[in-house]
């Protein structure tokens, strides 16, 4: 325990304050899609918070690391000898980065200035961020009963103005995956650059058994880039996240120099200053574990997400959607509390849950065990 910070009449108590902050390693927090930060990734980030990636005069080691990274991540989602990528601080960075980069693009190849970007309703808000920072006009496609775009409705909206698709691999609400083989062959028939937000589902998707029925990968031509967060499934402390770019003519296209640091770098991020802790946590992590660790930390949790919607099945909760990643929607069953009630019920437990679309959201993420959700169901029992 650390020693109470004194108070007088300009202070306030920080430990007092963060006593009422929610704590990973109690396995209670199901409305988060960050975790319980690996020990040693967290050791390493603790010692390396100083380094900085936007200065490599500096740190010219960190940046080696960095480009290690990238060729790890990389390889997981086949990225071509040509791809480059970046780390960022997580994946609305990532996602708005990419879109700065596409619009940048098609403006100098196409001469347009009508920028609009299709993306399914399900789509992260950071999107909204990106086209309202932008200037595109983000046009949101509604989603079937799969909760995944519909393709026929994106075939009907694309204009001689869209330039581009994003598709979700992992959605924020019920970890969906979007029909990406189909968004890809419309893209190249109508011209269309894609991008794919894998912020979740980046490190679980590539490890699933059946993740070939996924393509998740570069090997789409259409595919100009990828978001995939290090401090979701990844298990780094917050905050990090990579961007993967299928060549340079993206980065390129929001380049900035720094005439000011040594070596006057170039910079192709929205932050100047970059922490380097994520990256050097991350090729620690994957240095010792290799992918086989990531295989198993994903696989746990969708097996917990899967024991967790049978056993709820089971006591008559409605299951709108089979969990493909882990995260589960479920609606407690019609007899018993609504889902608003449950909800405010577990958070009075401090269990955390979250409400979307209708559905009790829960996300299963490394530091939930098995155990917690035993305990997790004992309470259900109480309440439903
Ligand atoms: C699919 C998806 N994309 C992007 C983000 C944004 O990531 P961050 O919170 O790291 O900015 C999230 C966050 O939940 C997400 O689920």
């Amino acid at each position: 325990m650390n020693q109470r910070l004194t108070s007088n009449k300009n202070s306030y108590d920080v430990e007092l304050l963060l006593a009422k902050d929610h704590i990973y390693s109690q396995g209670k927090i199901l409305s988060s899609m960050n975790t319980e930060a690996d020990p040693l990734a967290l050791q390493v980030f603790q010692q390396n918070v100083q380094r900085n990636l936007g200065d490599p005069a500096l740190f010219p080691g960190t940046v080696l690391i960095e480009r290690d990274c990238i060729n790890f991540v990389g390889k997981l989602f086949s990225l071509p000898e040509s791809g480059i990528g970046v780390i960022l601080s997580g994946g609305s960075e990532a996602n708005i980065t990419a879109l700065w980069a596409i619009r940048n693009k098609i403006k100098s190849e196409r001469k347009t200035t009508n920028f609009q970007i299709l993306a399914p309703e399900s789509v992260h808000v950071s999107v909204d961020k990106a086209a309202d920072l932008l200037n595109i006009d983000l046009v949101k496609i509604p989603v079937t009963d799969k909760y995944q775009i519909n393709l026929k409705i994106l075939q009907d909206s694309i204009t001689d103005n869209t330039v581009a698709v994003v598709g979700v691999a992992g959605t924020t609400s019920l970890g969906t995956i979007d029909p990406l083989k189909e968004l890809n062959d419309i893209c190249l028939t109508h011209n269309l650059l894609l991008h794919i937000d894998a912020a979740f589902g980046g490190f679980v998707i590539p490890f699933l058994t059946d993740s070939d029925n996924y393509s998740l990968s570069f090997t789409l031509p259409a595919l100009s880039s990828m978001t995939v967060d290090l401090h979701k499934m990844g298990r780094i402390p917050i905050n990090g996240g990579v961007l993967l770019w299928r060549d340079r003519s993206y980065p390129d296209a929001i380049k900035f120099v720094l005439p000011y640091l040594a070596g006057k770098p170039e910079q192709y991020t929205m932050s100047g200053t970059r922490s380097g802790a994520a990256a050097i946590a991350f090729s620690v992590l994957w240095n010792k574990y290799g992918y086989s660790w990531f295989k198993e930390n994903a696989l746990q949790c969708v097996e917990n997400t899967k024991f967790l919607a049978q056993e709820l099945k089971e006591r008559g909760f409605f299951i709108p959607i089979k969990p493909v990643i882990n995260i589960l929607g479920v609606i407690p069953p019609a007899s018993s509390l609504t889902t608003e009630e449950l909800h405010a019920s577990l958070w009075e437990k401090n269990w955390t849950t979250s409400i979307v679309n209708g559905f009790l959201r829960l996300v299963i993420m490394p530091s939930t065990t098995k155990n917690h959700l035993k305990s997790f169901l004992k309470v259900i029992d109480t309440l439903v």
